[in-house]
Protein backbone atom coordinates (compact mmCIF):
# COMPACT_ATOMS: atom_id res chain seq x y z
CA UNK A 1 0.00 0.00 0.00
CA UNK A 2 1.21 3.28 -0.95
CA UNK A 3 2.30 6.10 2.04
CA UNK A 4 -0.77 6.87 3.83
CA UNK A 5 -2.26 10.56 3.66
CA UNK A 6 -2.84 12.49 6.90
CA UNK A 7 -6.58 13.89 7.27
CA UNK A 8 -7.74 17.25 8.07
CA UNK A 9 -11.16 18.99 9.17
CA UNK A 10 -10.83 21.68 6.17
CA UNK A 11 -14.66 23.01 7.01
CA UNK A 12 -17.58 23.10 9.72
CA UNK A 13 -21.19 23.56 9.46
CA UNK A 14 -23.88 23.63 12.26
CA UNK A 15 -27.46 23.73 12.43
CA UNK A 16 -30.24 23.80 15.40
CA UNK A 17 -34.00 24.13 14.94
CA UNK A 18 -34.95 27.18 15.67
CA UNK A 19 -37.86 26.38 18.12
CA UNK A 20 -36.38 26.34 22.20
CA UNK A 21 -37.06 24.13 24.89
CA UNK A 22 -36.20 26.00 27.99
CA UNK A 23 -36.20 24.44 31.49
CA UNK A 24 -38.86 26.68 32.33
CA UNK A 25 -40.72 24.72 29.53
CA UNK A 26 -40.01 21.34 31.01
CA UNK A 27 -41.31 22.27 34.28
CA UNK A 28 -45.02 22.50 32.98
CA UNK A 29 -44.23 18.66 31.61
CA UNK A 30 -42.67 16.69 34.47
CA UNK A 31 -41.97 17.22 38.02
CA UNK A 32 -38.81 18.72 37.78
CA UNK A 33 -37.19 22.17 38.35
CA UNK A 34 -35.05 24.89 36.61
CA UNK A 35 -32.51 24.78 39.84
CA UNK A 36 -32.58 20.78 39.61
CA UNK A 37 -31.75 20.85 36.28
CA UNK A 38 -28.71 22.93 36.01
CA UNK A 39 -27.44 21.47 39.19
CA UNK A 40 -27.46 18.34 38.19
CA UNK A 41 -26.95 18.81 34.24
CA UNK A 42 -25.73 22.50 33.15
CA UNK A 43 -28.56 22.67 30.83
CA UNK A 44 -30.54 25.73 30.41
CA UNK A 45 -32.30 25.41 27.09
CA UNK A 46 -32.22 22.59 24.14
CA UNK A 47 -33.67 23.09 20.49
CA UNK A 48 -36.10 20.67 19.03
CA UNK A 49 -37.35 20.06 15.85
CA UNK A 50 -41.27 20.94 14.67
CA UNK A 51 -43.14 18.15 13.55
CA UNK A 52 -41.95 17.09 9.92
CA UNK A 53 -38.60 17.88 10.31
CA UNK A 54 -36.18 15.20 10.60
CA UNK A 55 -32.70 14.36 11.08
CA UNK A 56 -31.43 14.28 7.48
CA UNK A 57 -33.01 18.13 7.45
CA UNK A 58 -30.95 19.25 10.01
CA UNK A 59 -28.18 17.17 8.89
CA UNK A 60 -28.16 18.46 5.02
CA UNK A 61 -28.62 22.24 6.99
CA UNK A 62 -25.44 21.49 8.62
CA UNK A 63 -23.82 20.00 5.24
CA UNK A 64 -24.74 23.26 3.20
CA UNK A 65 -23.07 25.81 5.63
CA UNK A 66 -19.69 23.70 5.93
CA UNK A 67 -19.47 22.83 1.85
CA UNK A 68 -20.69 27.14 1.31
CA UNK A 69 -17.84 27.88 4.02
CA UNK A 70 -15.45 25.94 2.16
CA UNK A 71 -17.01 27.52 -1.33
CA UNK A 72 -16.91 23.54 -2.63
CA UNK A 73 -20.78 22.30 -4.37
CA UNK A 74 -22.30 19.03 -3.33
CA UNK A 75 -20.86 17.34 -6.27
CA UNK A 76 -17.13 17.67 -5.49
CA UNK A 77 -17.50 15.38 -2.31
CA UNK A 78 -16.84 11.57 -2.75
CA UNK A 79 -18.45 10.09 0.10
CA UNK A 80 -20.46 11.41 2.87
CA UNK A 81 -21.15 9.86 6.22
CA UNK A 82 -24.12 10.30 8.61
CA UNK A 83 -23.82 9.70 12.05
CA UNK A 84 -26.88 9.32 14.30
CA UNK A 85 -29.20 6.74 16.34
CA UNK A 86 -32.19 8.54 14.85
CA UNK A 87 -32.30 8.21 11.46
CA UNK A 88 -35.52 9.24 9.36
CA UNK A 89 -36.28 5.15 9.04
CA UNK A 90 -34.75 2.15 9.15
CA UNK A 91 -34.21 2.06 5.82
CA UNK A 92 -32.88 3.58 3.25
CA UNK A 93 -30.18 5.32 4.97
CA UNK A 94 -30.25 8.81 6.15
CA UNK A 95 -27.01 9.63 3.93
CA UNK A 96 -29.16 8.08 1.19
CA UNK A 97 -31.57 11.02 1.65
CA UNK A 98 -29.00 13.72 2.69
CA UNK A 99 -27.24 13.16 -0.57
CA UNK A 100 -30.56 13.37 -2.61
CA UNK A 101 -31.47 16.82 -0.70
CA UNK A 102 -27.81 18.56 -1.29
CA UNK A 103 -28.39 16.79 -5.00
CA UNK A 104 -25.39 15.49 -4.68
CA UNK A 105 -24.10 13.78 -7.75
CA UNK A 106 -21.72 10.82 -7.96
CA UNK A 107 -21.29 10.14 -3.76
CA UNK A 108 -21.80 7.47 -2.05
CA UNK A 109 -22.12 7.20 1.54
CA UNK A 110 -23.61 4.88 4.63
CA UNK A 111 -24.67 5.41 8.02
CA UNK A 112 -22.72 5.12 11.13
CA UNK A 113 -24.70 3.77 14.63
CA UNK A 114 -22.64 4.55 17.57
CA UNK A 115 -24.57 6.70 19.86
CA UNK A 116 -22.86 9.44 21.45
CA UNK A 117 -19.81 8.33 20.00
CA UNK A 118 -20.42 8.03 16.51
CA UNK A 119 -19.39 11.31 15.61
CA UNK A 120 -15.80 10.68 16.48
CA UNK A 121 -16.00 7.08 15.00
CA UNK A 122 -17.28 8.62 11.82
CA UNK A 123 -14.69 11.01 11.65
CA UNK A 124 -12.72 8.47 11.57
CA UNK A 125 -14.42 5.76 9.27
CA UNK A 126 -13.97 9.35 6.97
CA UNK A 127 -10.54 9.69 7.60
CA UNK A 128 -8.89 6.27 6.60
CA UNK A 129 -10.77 6.93 2.98
CA UNK A 130 -8.42 10.03 2.64
CA UNK A 131 -5.73 8.46 4.35
CA UNK A 132 -5.60 5.07 1.85
CA UNK A 133 -5.57 7.98 -0.99
CA UNK A 134 -9.04 6.69 -2.08
CA UNK A 135 -11.39 9.92 -1.59
CA UNK A 136 -10.50 13.15 -1.37
CA UNK A 137 -13.75 14.76 0.01
CA UNK A 138 -15.48 13.11 2.85
CA UNK A 139 -18.36 15.16 4.15
CA UNK A 140 -18.71 13.62 8.29
CA UNK A 141 -22.07 14.52 9.68
CA UNK A 142 -23.07 13.92 12.79
CA UNK A 143 -27.29 14.49 13.78
CA UNK A 144 -29.40 13.58 15.52
CA UNK A 145 -33.12 14.64 16.64
CA UNK A 146 -33.50 12.80 19.86
CA UNK A 147 -36.58 14.65 20.56
CA UNK A 148 -38.43 11.87 18.17
CA UNK A 149 -37.05 9.15 20.97
CA UNK A 150 -37.79 10.73 24.44
CA UNK A 151 -40.78 10.40 26.72
CA UNK A 152 -41.39 13.77 27.61
CA UNK A 153 -43.67 12.45 30.73
CA UNK A 154 -40.13 10.85 32.02
CA UNK A 155 -38.49 13.91 33.81
CA UNK A 156 -35.14 11.63 34.08
CA UNK A 157 -34.40 11.66 30.20
CA UNK A 158 -36.26 14.42 28.99
CA UNK A 159 -34.81 17.01 30.43
CA UNK A 160 -31.60 16.12 28.50
CA UNK A 161 -31.80 15.37 25.51
CA UNK A 162 -31.76 18.07 22.30
CA UNK A 163 -32.06 17.87 18.56
CA UNK A 164 -28.79 19.26 16.48
CA UNK A 165 -26.29 18.85 13.68
CA UNK A 166 -22.68 19.54 12.83
CA UNK A 167 -21.23 18.31 9.91
CA UNK A 168 -17.03 18.92 8.80
CA UNK A 169 -15.61 18.63 5.28
CA UNK A 170 -12.53 16.06 5.17
CA UNK A 171 -9.35 16.52 3.32
CA UNK A 172 -6.18 15.53 2.53
CA UNK A 173 -3.91 17.56 4.48
CA UNK A 174 -0.94 19.44 3.00
CA UNK A 175 3.00 19.13 3.85
CA UNK A 176 3.63 20.58 7.61
CA UNK A 177 -0.26 20.63 8.76
CA UNK A 178 -1.11 18.10 10.78
CA UNK A 179 -4.98 17.34 10.70
CA UNK A 180 -6.14 14.08 12.46
CA UNK A 181 -3.32 12.64 14.50
CA UNK A 182 -4.12 9.57 16.37
CA UNK A 183 -7.37 8.01 18.09
CA UNK A 184 -8.31 5.05 20.48
CA UNK A 185 -12.02 3.33 19.98
CA UNK A 186 -13.20 0.71 22.38
CA UNK A 187 -16.70 -0.96 22.36
CA UNK A 188 -17.98 -2.59 25.81
CA UNK A 189 -21.25 -4.35 24.89
CA UNK A 190 -21.41 -5.53 28.31
CA UNK A 191 -23.03 -1.67 29.22
CA UNK A 192 -25.68 -2.10 26.48
CA UNK A 193 -28.85 -2.50 29.37
CA UNK A 194 -27.64 0.80 30.47
CA UNK A 195 -28.72 3.05 27.85
CA UNK A 196 -31.16 1.57 24.81
CA UNK A 197 -34.40 2.18 23.03
CA UNK A 198 -35.84 -1.45 22.82
CA UNK A 199 -38.42 -1.43 20.38
CA UNK A 200 -38.52 -1.13 16.42
CA UNK A 201 -35.68 -3.67 16.16
CA UNK A 202 -35.58 -6.35 14.76
CA UNK A 203 -35.65 -8.04 18.46
CA UNK A 204 -39.05 -5.60 19.21
CA UNK A 205 -40.42 -5.42 16.23
CA UNK A 206 -43.01 -2.28 16.53
CA UNK A 207 -46.78 -3.48 17.60
CA UNK A 208 -49.47 -2.11 19.76
CA UNK A 209 -47.61 -3.75 22.93
CA UNK A 210 -44.14 -1.89 22.22
CA UNK A 211 -46.14 1.15 21.70
CA UNK A 212 -48.21 0.22 25.22
CA UNK A 213 -45.19 -0.32 27.60
CA UNK A 214 -43.05 2.62 26.30
CA UNK A 215 -39.75 0.67 24.13
CA UNK A 216 -39.99 3.40 21.64
CA UNK A 217 -38.48 5.41 24.09
CA UNK A 218 -34.59 6.06 25.59
CA UNK A 219 -34.40 3.61 28.88
CA UNK A 220 -31.26 5.20 31.07
CA UNK A 221 -29.83 3.76 33.98
CA UNK A 222 -28.25 7.43 34.67
CA UNK A 223 -25.86 6.87 37.68
CA UNK A 224 -24.19 3.84 35.73
CA UNK A 225 -23.65 6.00 32.72
CA UNK A 226 -22.48 8.65 34.60
CA UNK A 227 -19.96 6.65 36.39
CA UNK A 228 -18.64 4.91 33.25
CA UNK A 229 -18.48 7.77 30.97
CA UNK A 230 -16.21 9.44 34.23
CA UNK A 231 -13.43 6.51 34.19
CA UNK A 232 -13.60 5.45 30.41
CA UNK A 233 -13.57 9.36 29.32
CA UNK A 234 -9.97 9.84 31.41
CA UNK A 235 -8.79 6.07 30.86
CA UNK A 236 -8.71 6.99 27.26
CA UNK A 237 -7.32 10.76 26.87
CA UNK A 238 -4.72 9.66 29.59
CA UNK A 239 -3.65 6.81 26.84
CA UNK A 240 -3.47 9.13 23.99
CA UNK A 241 -2.25 11.66 25.48
CA UNK A 242 0.95 9.43 26.67
CA UNK A 243 1.27 7.46 23.55
CA UNK A 244 1.64 10.53 21.51
CA UNK A 245 4.23 12.05 24.16
CA UNK A 246 1.89 14.64 25.40
CA UNK A 247 1.04 15.90 28.93
CA UNK A 248 -2.62 17.84 29.53
CA UNK A 249 -1.26 20.45 30.26
CA UNK A 250 -0.27 20.35 26.13
CA UNK A 251 -3.99 19.91 25.46
CA UNK A 252 -5.24 23.89 24.07
CA UNK A 253 -8.68 23.04 22.93
CA UNK A 254 -10.70 19.88 25.02
CA UNK A 255 -13.89 19.16 23.23
CA UNK A 256 -15.43 17.00 24.67
CA UNK A 257 -19.38 15.03 24.05
CA UNK A 258 -21.77 17.07 26.30
CA UNK A 259 -24.09 14.41 28.17
CA UNK A 260 -23.95 16.65 31.88
CA UNK A 261 -21.63 19.36 32.61
CA UNK A 262 -20.35 17.18 35.91
CA UNK A 263 -18.97 14.52 33.26
CA UNK A 264 -16.87 17.21 31.67
CA UNK A 265 -15.93 18.91 34.62
CA UNK A 266 -14.75 15.86 36.68
CA UNK A 267 -12.94 14.44 33.34
CA UNK A 268 -11.26 17.61 32.75
CA UNK A 269 -9.94 18.22 36.45
CA UNK A 270 -8.86 14.92 37.38
CA UNK A 271 -7.03 14.63 33.81
CA UNK A 272 -5.33 18.19 34.84
CA UNK A 273 -6.66 20.24 31.86
CA UNK A 274 -6.30 23.71 31.74
CA UNK A 275 -9.96 25.28 32.62
CA UNK A 276 -9.72 27.70 29.80
CA UNK A 277 -9.05 24.99 27.28
CA UNK A 278 -12.64 22.98 28.22
CA UNK A 279 -15.47 23.55 25.43
CA UNK A 280 -18.83 23.52 27.23
CA UNK A 281 -22.50 24.74 24.95
CA UNK A 282 -24.61 22.05 27.25
CA UNK A 283 -26.17 24.73 28.63
CA UNK A 284 -27.37 26.16 25.06
CA UNK A 285 -28.30 22.63 23.63
CA UNK A 286 -28.25 19.60 25.83
CA UNK A 287 -27.03 16.50 25.00
CA UNK A 288 -27.58 16.34 21.38
CA UNK A 289 -26.08 13.01 20.72
CA UNK A 290 -24.36 12.78 17.51
CA UNK A 291 -24.36 16.42 17.03
CA UNK A 292 -22.20 17.79 20.25
CA UNK A 293 -18.66 17.63 19.13
CA UNK A 294 -19.40 19.35 15.65
CA UNK A 295 -21.64 21.77 17.33
CA UNK A 296 -18.68 22.07 20.20
CA UNK A 297 -16.17 22.83 17.55
CA UNK A 298 -19.12 25.54 16.33
CA UNK A 299 -18.86 27.05 19.67
CA UNK A 300 -15.40 27.37 19.95
CA UNK A 301 -14.77 28.41 16.86
CA UNK A 302 -17.26 31.48 17.67
CA UNK A 303 -15.54 32.38 20.74
CA UNK A 304 -12.18 32.81 19.26
CA UNK A 305 -11.09 29.44 21.26
CA UNK A 306 -10.14 27.10 18.09
CA UNK A 307 -7.36 28.28 15.98
CA UNK A 308 -5.36 26.63 13.34
CA UNK A 309 -2.65 25.17 14.91
CA UNK A 310 -4.10 24.66 18.51
CA UNK A 311 -4.01 20.73 19.71
CA UNK A 312 -7.48 19.60 20.05
CA UNK A 313 -8.62 16.66 22.49
CA UNK A 314 -12.35 15.27 21.33
CA UNK A 315 -13.60 12.77 23.79
CA UNK A 316 -16.65 10.81 23.60
CA UNK A 317 -18.98 7.52 25.67
CA UNK A 318 -22.11 6.50 24.86
CA UNK A 319 -24.89 4.31 24.88
CA UNK A 320 -23.64 0.77 23.86
CA UNK A 321 -21.05 1.55 25.59
CA UNK A 322 -19.08 3.17 22.75
CA UNK A 323 -16.51 5.43 23.91
CA UNK A 324 -14.04 7.27 21.42
CA UNK A 325 -10.63 9.86 21.69
CA UNK A 326 -9.38 11.93 18.70
CA UNK A 327 -6.46 13.90 18.70
CA UNK A 328 -5.68 16.42 15.81
CA UNK A 329 -4.30 19.81 15.25
CA UNK A 330 -6.59 22.25 13.84
CA UNK A 331 -5.77 22.98 9.97
CA UNK A 332 -7.89 26.57 9.68
O1 LIG B 1 -24.80 10.84 26.16
C1 LIG B 1 -24.72 9.64 26.82
C2 LIG B 1 -25.28 9.42 27.83
N1 LIG B 1 -25.93 9.88 28.94
C3 LIG B 1 -25.24 10.35 29.98
O2 LIG B 1 -24.06 10.54 29.97
C4 LIG B 1 -26.07 10.60 31.21
C5 LIG B 1 -25.27 10.30 32.43
N2 LIG B 1 -26.06 10.49 33.64
C6 LIG B 1 -26.43 11.68 34.08
O3 LIG B 1 -26.16 12.70 33.48
C7 LIG B 1 -27.17 11.75 35.39
O4 LIG B 1 -27.15 10.47 36.00
C8 LIG B 1 -28.62 12.27 35.26
C9 LIG B 1 -28.62 13.73 34.88
C10 LIG B 1 -29.36 11.44 34.22
C11 LIG B 1 -29.35 12.10 36.58
O5 LIG B 1 -28.66 12.80 37.60
P1 LIG B 1 -28.28 12.07 38.95
O6 LIG B 1 -27.64 13.06 39.80
O7 LIG B 1 -27.52 10.83 38.60
O8 LIG B 1 -29.70 11.73 39.54
P2 LIG B 1 -30.31 10.31 39.95
O9 LIG B 1 -30.70 9.55 38.74
O10 LIG B 1 -29.41 9.65 40.95
O11 LIG B 1 -31.60 10.78 40.71
C12 LIG B 1 -31.54 11.53 41.94
C13 LIG B 1 -32.93 12.00 42.28
C14 LIG B 1 -33.98 10.89 42.20
O12 LIG B 1 -34.93 11.12 43.22
P3 LIG B 1 -34.87 10.28 44.59
O13 LIG B 1 -34.98 8.85 44.20
O14 LIG B 1 -33.55 10.62 45.20
O15 LIG B 1 -36.04 10.81 45.35
C15 LIG B 1 -34.63 11.13 40.87
O16 LIG B 1 -35.95 10.66 40.82
O17 LIG B 1 -33.34 13.01 41.34
C16 LIG B 1 -34.60 12.63 40.81
N3 LIG B 1 -34.69 13.17 39.45
C17 LIG B 1 -35.16 14.39 39.20
N4 LIG B 1 -35.62 15.36 40.00
C18 LIG B 1 -36.02 16.51 39.42
C19 LIG B 1 -34.34 12.58 38.28
N5 LIG B 1 -34.57 13.42 37.27
C20 LIG B 1 -35.09 14.54 37.79
C21 LIG B 1 -35.53 15.75 37.25
N6 LIG B 1 -35.98 16.71 38.08
N7 LIG B 1 -35.50 16.00 35.93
Amino acid sequence: MSELVRAKISALGTYVPPRLLTNADLEKLVETSNEWIVDRTGIRERHMVEKGMATSDLAAEAAKAALTQRGLVPDDLDALIVATVTPDMLFPSTACLVQHKLGAKGVWGFDLSAACSAFVYALQAGAQFIATGAHKKVLVIGADVMSSIIDYTDRATCVIFGDGAGAVILEPADDGELGIIDFIHEVDGSGGCSLYMPGGGSLHPSTHETVDKKMHFVHQDGQAVFKFAIRKQMELCEAILERNGLKAQDVDVFIPHQANRRIITATADRLGLRPESVIVNIDRYGNTTAGTIPLAMGTALDEGRLKKGDLVLLASVGAGFTAGVTLLRWAY
